[in-house]
C-alpha cells in the first residue's frame, strides 16, 4: 500500500509483550453503551471489526465492568448497556468481537473498568452493593467538567470509605476479569487508571484522604493501582501485556494534574511498572502539550522516560479540537497534526498514538491517513449509533 512518506513512524510495527501490532496505531477507550443487558451483541462486534479492517492495529475496548458488583452503575453511559466482562453471555459476545477483530488483522485489549465514585448509589446491574470510595468523597464540585448538573447532587453527599475488605474485593474483582479476558481470547489488558474512576481516586489527594497505607504520599497512594496491576499479572501470566492507562484529566476537574512534579509522577509510574505494567497510556486533552512548567515535553513523553517503559501519546491527533471542546461545540474539523505525532514518534518521544473520535468519525482513519486521502470530521451526534 502506498504511503505518505512523513508518516513512516506510524506504520512501523511494534511489539509489546507477546504481541506484535501492525503499527503504531490505537483506538482509544471509548464508551458507547450500546450493549443490551450488559452484552456486546453483533453490532457492537461490527463496529470493532470494522476499525481494525480500516487499519487500525490495535484496538482498546470501551470501558467493561470489572467483576466487582459495584463497579459500574449510572453516572458515566448507561449502566445497562454498558459491557460487562463476566458471565456466559458476555463472555460469548466478547469471543465474537476478538475473533472479528483478529480476522481483520488487528488485536484488541479490553479496558477493565471500575468506576468507583461516580456510580449513583442503586444503579446498575447490582444495585444493592454500596459504591467504592477510598474517602468516601466524590471530589470538588465547580470544577472545569461537563459533568450534568443534575448528576451532582446525586453523588456529592460524602458517604464512608471503603473498608480493607472492600479494597481487596475490588483488587479481586479487576484480576477474575482479567483471567475471563485471556479465556476469551484478547491479547492483552488494558487497565483504566484515569478521568477520576475507583483507581484515579487513589491517585488523585483530592478523593484519597485516607491515613493508612493506601493514602498519604504518592509512594501511598500508587498502592491500590500497584495492587491491581500485581493482581492481574498474576492471573494472566508473565507474557501477556499490560497497557495502564493513567492522565492528567478527571471528570471533575478537566484541569487537575495527575501529579505536582516530574519527580512525583516517577514514583507513581515506577511503582505500576515493577508492578507488571508493560506500557503506558497517557491520557490528554492533546497529546503534545507540554505535561510540567519548564518543560516542553508531553506527558506520554514524561511516562516513557521516568518509567522506562512504552508509553502512548492520545489527545485531539486528527482533530481540530481538544475532547472538552467538541462536548461544547459539538463537533471537530480535520487537522493534520499527525504530521506533528510522526515526527514526534520517530525521534523517540513516545512509542504509541491513540485516536479516540478520529476513528468514531471514520473507522478507515488509519488506511486513509497513510494513503494521503481525507478523513471525515466528527461530529458529536455521531454517538447516537454505532457506525
Ligand atoms: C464518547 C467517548 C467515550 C469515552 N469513554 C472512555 C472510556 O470508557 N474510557 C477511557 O479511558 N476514556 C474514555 N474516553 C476518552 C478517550 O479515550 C480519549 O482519551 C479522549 O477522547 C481523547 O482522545 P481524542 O481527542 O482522540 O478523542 C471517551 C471519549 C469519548 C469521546
Amino acid at each position: 500500500m502506498n504511503m505518505v512518506p512523513e508518516l513512516h513512524p506510524l506504520f512501523e510495527p511494534i511489539t509489546l509483550g507477546n504481541v506484535t501490532f501492525k503499527n503504531r496505531l490505537a483506538m482509544a477507550p471509548m464508551t458507547r453503551s450500546f450493549s443490551p443487558e450488559n452484552v456486546p451483541d453483533a453490532v457492537v462486534a461490527d463496529y470493532y471489526r470494522r476499525r481494525a479492517a480500516g487499519g487500525t492495529g490495535l484496538i482498546v475496548t470501551e470501558g467493561v465492568g470489572i467483576d466487582q458488583s459495584a463497579a459500574i452503575g449510572d453516572g458515566s453511559g448507561t449502566s445497562s448497556r454498558i459491557p460487562l466482562l463476566h458471565g456466559e453471555a458476555q463472555l460469548a459476545g466478547w469471543r465474537a468481537v476478538v475473533d472479528g477483530v483478529h480476522a481483520a488483522g488487528g488485536k484488541i485489549f479490553p479496558q477493565l473498568w471500575h468506576q468507583g465514585v461516580f456510580r449513583i448509589e442503586g444503579t446498575g446491574p447490582y444495585p444493592d452493593a454500596p459504591s467504592l470510595r477510598p474517602s468516601g468523597l466524590w471530589g470538588p464540585d465547580g470544577g472545569f467538567s461537563t459533568v450534568s448538573r443534575d448528576y451532582i447532587p446525586r453523588v456529592i453527599q460524602p458517604t464512608r470509605p471503603m473498608t480493607e475488605e472492600e479494597i481487596a474485593d475490588a483488587v479481586h474483582g479487576f484480576a477474575k476479569s482479567a483471567t475471563n479476558a485471556k479465556a476469551a481470547g484478547f491479547d492483552g489488558i488494558a487497565i483504566h487508571g484515569a478521568s477520576g474512576y475507583l483507581i484515579d481516586s487513589f491517585f488523585w489527594p483530592q478523593t484519597n484522604q485516607r491515613v493508612d497505607r493506601y493514602g498519604g504520599d504518592m509512594a501511598k497512594r500508587a498502592l491500590f493501582g500497584v495492587e491491581v496491576v500485581k493482581a492481574i499479572r498474576e492471573a494472566i501470566g508473565p507474557d501477556m501485556p499490560i497497557l495502564f492507562r493513567f492522565g492528567q484529566w478527571k471528570q471533575q476537574d478537566f484541569n487537575a494534574k495527575i501529579a505536582e512534579t516530574p519527580d512525583e509522577l516517577g514514583i507513581l509510574l515506577r511503582a505500576l511498572a515493577e508492578a507488571g505494567a508493560d506500557a503506558f497510556d497517557a491520557s490528554t486533552l492533546y497529546f503534545s502539550a507540554p505535561a510540567f512548567e519548564g518543560s516542553p515535553l508531553s506527558l506520554a513523553a514524561w511516562a516513557k522516560s521516568l518509567s522506562g517503559k512504552l508509553s502512548m501519546a492520545v489527545g485531539g491527533v486528527g482533530l481540530s479540537e481538544n475532547l472538552f471542546a467538541s462536548f461544547e461545540t459539538g463537533g471537530a474539523a480535520v487537522e493534520n497534526n499527525f504530521f506533528d505525532a510522526a515526527e514526534r514518534m520517530g525521534r523517540g518521544e513516545f512509542d504509541m498514538l491513540a485516536l479516540g473520535r478520529a476513528l468514531i468519525a471514520d473507522p478507515d482513519w488509519p488506511n486513509k491517513v497513510r494513503r494521503g486521502e481525507p478523513t471525515l470530521a466528527y461530529s458529536r451526534d455521531m454517538l447516537g449509533a454505532l457506525a
